[in-house]
């Protein structure tokens, strides 16, 4: 483990270690959600609102954090979210979080928009997911079904919460559009944080067709804007004829959205609002969890993602219904303070967080979860959540 890595004892640490660490157009980009940001702000503030019941009485000295997602045994019920960020942050990028994943037996779902082509990333971990973002043209999408299907990919997740691009005011007001471009306000950025900024120049500028087959995540994410799809329910009926194996849907809010995914034979959805960077005012996913396991009512697995930064939230959302739950922010951290170790490093921090809850809280397994152990309690005075 790194010196620098092992300085955060929490996911706010790792947070502070990177922003110190990243331009500031760069920690923004990670960071940032849509126009006022309550959103963002909501999905940490409702898990302010769990209480979790402490326990006596229960021989807890052996505990068990591991559980199977959609068939993939995990050592924690964590999943690393995808996001296009990575590139950006680590020279090793998308590498360093799928090489963590594995150490650690936690999922990695590898995202389309990514900088490292995804044979690379099947070469160093023997089990990852894969998000797509479909578009209209067909020949494409059966082609990189065939293609990750053919890398042994089993799970197939679609985003389906990007019919346009979200309005992130912090990248706007940065000059960031897409295709990021290095203007001279974030070359003056630069300048104020020379480490990052030596290793970016070491090899991790973002280059279109380099001969190592590396692709500049930016150039991909103009490629996919130009492309983005509001998804119909048609297109998920064609995605499930097209694909063999396990399928998830993910964006998720509305009970009904979650039951029309199940009908159409999706056999996991996750909870989740992109991390508060599409719609703006969207509730929080902890308080949407709970109507979308209702409608789903076993048939499909259900996942969250959003907020998550305590091994408490961990408890929370399963509490409520969840199987398991990604996150995203809080390994970008960890990759930009110290690549693959930085990572490992979060995946640690909540597990170490996750075991010490369940057994302050008389739980042997994560398998035992329930509503005996968490309950809602109303929005939390004077977070964005009480609004
Ligand atoms: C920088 C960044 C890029 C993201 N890119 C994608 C993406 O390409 N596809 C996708 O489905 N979700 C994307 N997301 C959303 C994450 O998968 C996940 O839903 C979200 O980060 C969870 O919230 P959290 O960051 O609070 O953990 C991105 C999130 C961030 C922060």
């Amino acid at each position: 483990m790194s010196r620098r890595a092992a300085r955060a004892g929490s996911v706010a640490e790792m947070r502070e270690l990177a922003r110190r660490r990243l331009p500031r157009p760069v920690f923004d980009l990670v960071e940032g959600g849509a126009e006022d940001e309550v959103t963002l702000q909501r999905n940490s503030a409702a898990f302010l609102r769990a209480r979790l019941q402490p326990r006596a009485f229960v021989d807890v000295a052996e505990r068990d954090t591991a559980t199977t997602v959609l068939g993939t045994p995990l050592r924690s019920p964590l999943l690393l979210a995808p996001t296009g960020a990575a590139r950006v942050l680590h020279r090793d990028a998308e590498l360093a979080v799928a090489r963590a994943a594995a150490a650690r037996g936690v999922g990695y779902v590898h995202g389309t928009v990514s900088g490292h082509p995804v044979e690379q990333v099947a070469r160093v971990t023997g089990s990852w997911w894969y998000q797509l973002f479909l578009s209209a043209d067909r020949g494409r999408v059966t082609a990189e079904l065939d293609r990750v299907a053919a890398l042994g990919c089993r799970v197939l997740v679609v985003t389906v919460d990007v019919p346009t691009f979200g309005n992130r005011e912090r990248d706007r007001r940065h000059g960031l559009t897409l295709p990021v471009r290095l203007s001279p306000g974030l070359a003056l950025h630069c300048a104020t944080r020379p480490r990052w900024t030596a290793e970016l120049l070491r090899g991790n500028l973002p280059q279109r067709g380099r001969p190592d087959g590396r692709v500049s995540p930016f150039a991909t994410q103009g490629q996919i804007l130009r492309s983005l799809y509001p998804v119909t329910e048609g297109d998920l009926a064609w995605l499930r004829g097209a694909w063999p194996h396990r399928l998830v849907v993910k964006g998720v809010m509305d009970p009904e959205d979650g039951a029309l995914a199940v009908r159409h034979g999706a056999d996991g959805v996750v909870v989740s609002n992109h991390g508060g960077r599409q719609l703006d005012r969207a509730p929080a996913t902890l308080e949407a969890l709970p109507g979308v396991v209702e409608a789903v009512a076993g048939r499909a697995e259900v996942l969250l993602d959003g907020g998550v930064r305590r091994g408490a939230d961990v408890l929370t959302a399963l509490g409520l219904g969840a199987r398991a739950v990604l996150v995203g922010r809080p390994y970008l951290y960890g990759l930009a303070v110290a690549g693959q170790a930085g990572v490992e490093r979060v995946i640690d921090v909540l597990t170490t967080e996750l075991d010490r809850t369940m057994a302050l809280t008389g739980v042997a397994s994560v398998r035992d979860v329930g509503a005996r152990t968490v309950t809602l309690g109303p929005p939390v005075a004077g977070s964005a959540g009480a609004s």
